[in-house]
């Protein structure tokens, strides 16, 4: 049995060190210490333990539940529902089995498990991007530009090229050729990925456009990605599969934890090589997860279960935007989707798989009442555009 001695001795010759004296090295084993009672540590277990259901008061879970029902601002707000958590607990496949499925229902060789849309979009991004200088294009409204911190430029040193849609609905191949950066000037940061999102504020981004876009930007080199947290509602809608909606893009984020209703998680999807990356910059950004089964065994339960509660979703959508038309409300973003409208002002109305009929009605019926109201109060809708802008807000008369 070599010792350490002899080891360093070995390694010595070999001329990667110099001979030195070992430093003396204590073992500290069985070293007597001071008695712990037993009233301390029943003091220590004490202070650590928490009964979170204690603070719960009785029926508080139903009251959340008709509340959520009832909320109109997201549909990053389901609440995860006793099957959905029944079947998690009897999963006994985990991730690597979700990542698969992912994988093949997407089209990609592999998908990558992640705590959020915003940590997949990023580390997607990350992946693509190893030198800079180098921009992303993408729409000014998009997700990664406006409401992940300035991630690109802080984790990928990426400038943003945000590009306002000239229809005011989608990025066309003019608008990104109007746009991208290629070429010899070192005046300017190349476009090295180009980023869309779909669905975005509710809104379906026409295939045909998504091809062009992805055949020019290919012909250039340049990567293209997608933030797809709510490409389910574009498949519900379309009745494409997801393969064929994803197929121009080189790296796709898909959320669980909006429209389907999942309590977390997102993936991240592409060449095999790429997510192989990936995982390392997952690691490096400390999303490394352990016993993550339960997560992805309610993911599961949300593919099967609450993907096929879209179309009622969209339904009410619809079914929300033609009554506030009727009453008279401008709808700045139609409702072609999960997101009803932009209206009065510009705040959106989010339906989701909780949102109750009911609460639709009454919604509809308020705005009627408060419509009505102005109207007899001598307020009117101006068709005036100011700063560009239709002016959304009814205002009084001057007599
Ligand atoms: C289009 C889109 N992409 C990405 C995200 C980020 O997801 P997360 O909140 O899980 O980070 C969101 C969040 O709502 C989103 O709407």
């Amino acid at each position: 049995m070599p010792t350490s001695q002899h080891i360093y001795s070995c390694v010595s010759k070999l001329g990667f060190l110099e001979p030195q004296p070992l430093p003396s090295i204590h073992i500290v084993a069985n070293m007597p210490q001071a008695k712990v009672s037993d009233a301390a540590i029943a003091q220590v277990v004490e202070e650590i333990k928490f009964d979170i259901l204690a603070g719960v008061p009785e029926g508080s879970n139903d009251l959340k539940r008709s509340q959520i029902a009832r909320t109109f601002i997201s549909d990053t707000i389901t609440a995860p529902t006793k099957e959905m958590f029944t079947y998690a607990t009897m999963a006994s496949l985990g991730t690597t089995a979700l990542e698969t499925h992912i994988a093949k229902i997407t089209g990609k060789e592999a998908a990558l498990f992640m705590a959020s849309g915003t940590m997949s979009n990023q580390i997607g991004l990350r992946t693509h991007l190893m030198q800079p200088p180098y921009t992303i294009l993408c729409d000014n409204r998009a997700h990664i530009f406006k409401y992940e911190a300035g991630g690109a430029g802080f984790h990928s040193g990426a400038a943003v090229t945000p590009v306002a849609p000239k229809n005011g609905h989608h990025l066309t191949l003019d608008d990104v050729k109007n746009n991208v950066v290629y070429g010899p000037d070192v005046h300017f940061a190349p476009t090295e990925v180009i980023a869309l999102e779909n669905t975005l504020n509710g809104t379906i981004f026409p295939q045909d456009e998504i091809i062009a876009i992805s055949e020019f930007a290919h012909s250039k080199g340049i990567k293209m990605h997608l933030d797809g947290a709510r490409i389910w509602h574009v498949a519900a809608e379309t009745g494409k599969s997801l393969k064929e909606l994803l197929e121009p893009f080189d790296s796709v984020s898909v959320c669980f934890s909006k429209g389907l209703g999942a309590p977390i998680g997102s993936c991240l999807v592409g060449p095999k090589e790429y997510i192989t990356r990936a995982r390392r910059i997952r690691k490096l950004f400390g999303g490394g997860m352990r016993q993550t089964g339960i997560l992805s065994g309610s993911v599961a339960y949300a593919l099967t279960h609450n993907f096929p509660l879209l179309p009622r979703v969209h339904a009410l959508a619809h079914k929300l935007q033609k009554s506030l038309e009727d009453i008279g409300v401008t709808i700045l973003s139609p409702a072609e989707t999960c997101m009803a409208t932009s209206f009065l002002g510009g705040s959106r109305v989010v339906l989701h798989i909780q949102t109750s009929e009911s609460a639709v009605d009454d919604l509809i019926s308020l705005i009627a009442t408060i419509a009505e109201e102005k109207r007899k109060a001598g307020f009117v809708k101006p068709e005036v555009q100011v700063n560009g802008h239709r002016d959304v807000y009814v205002r009084r008369v001057a007599h």
